[in-house]
């Protein structure tokens, strides 16, 4: 539980920053006129909620308290989120047919999974741009020599064209048509693909400690 106590402190640094540079004018707002405004939400959770194409994932989010507190805190992170489109392709890739219900009731993968999605800090496509690589926020435990290691899966970058490709492992995404929503202190981007830290599920659930129920 050490890491959620780091986690409560980064957001109260970051509950500083956000007040302190509040009372400043904001600069960006002078070139809104050329720009769509862009979508705005308290946190995740709602963010999600409101976009259609993250039904199936909601859904299985209502059933899961520890994923729906996840999406609920103020995290300053950037979230790539698979949109249902991209669950049905991944289950179909990863053996599950195009049944996702048995991925969507293992809440234990389910985090594992999101929390693969998700990185520190909150950012946005141009910021994207002018980064190779991050930690992502699903770290896994391995026995090395008797001795405990942890490990954060990494998450790759590279600009394409007018688009962000993000790799991990041997999956990669692109950045989906809505981009660059603000959810509280947080950025959300939609995905067009599940982005896999192993070769498969089964591995996925392994590596993690999860039930292996698919
Ligand atoms: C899922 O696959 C089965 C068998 O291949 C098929 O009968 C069914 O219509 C498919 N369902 C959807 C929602 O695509
Ligand atoms: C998030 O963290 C970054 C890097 O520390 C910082 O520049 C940014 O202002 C923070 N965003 C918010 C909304 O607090
Ligand atoms: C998952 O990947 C592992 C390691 O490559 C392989 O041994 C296993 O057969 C795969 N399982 C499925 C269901 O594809």
């Amino acid at each position: 539980m050490a890491s959620h106590k780091a986690t409560s402190c980064l957001v109260l640094c970051f509950c500083f920053l956000a007040t302190a540079t509040a009372r400043k004018p904001l600069a960006v707002t002078t070139t809104a006129a050329t720009t769509a405004p862009a979508l705005k939400y308290a946190t995740f959770y709602e963010a999600l909620s409101k976009d259609p194409s993250h039904k199936m994932i909601m859904d299985a989010v209502a059933k899961d308290a520890a994923t729906k507190a996840m999406l609920r805190l103020p995290l300053n992170v950037t979230a790539f989120v698979p949109t249902d489109t991209a669950f049905a392709k991944a289950a179909a890739k990863f053996g599950l047919g195009n049944d996702t219900s048995k991925l969507m009731a293992n809440t234990c993968l389910l985090n594992a999974l999101l929390k693969y999605h998700i990185m520190s800090p909150g950012m946005t496509q141009a910021k994207l741009a002018t980064i190779t690589s991050k930690n992502s926020m699903l770290v896994v435990s391995s026995t090395v020599n008797g001795a405990k290691k942890t490990t954060a899966k990494v998450l790759k970058f590279k600009v394409e064209g007018n688009n962000i490709r993000v790799q991990g492992g041997a999956t990669s995404a692109t950045l989906g048509k809505i981009r660059n929503v603000v959810a509280g202190k947080g950025i959300l981007h939609n995905v067009d693909n599940v982005l896999l830290p192993s070769a498969n599920l089964t591995t996925l659930a392994q590596m993690t400690g999860c039930k292996v129920t698919l």
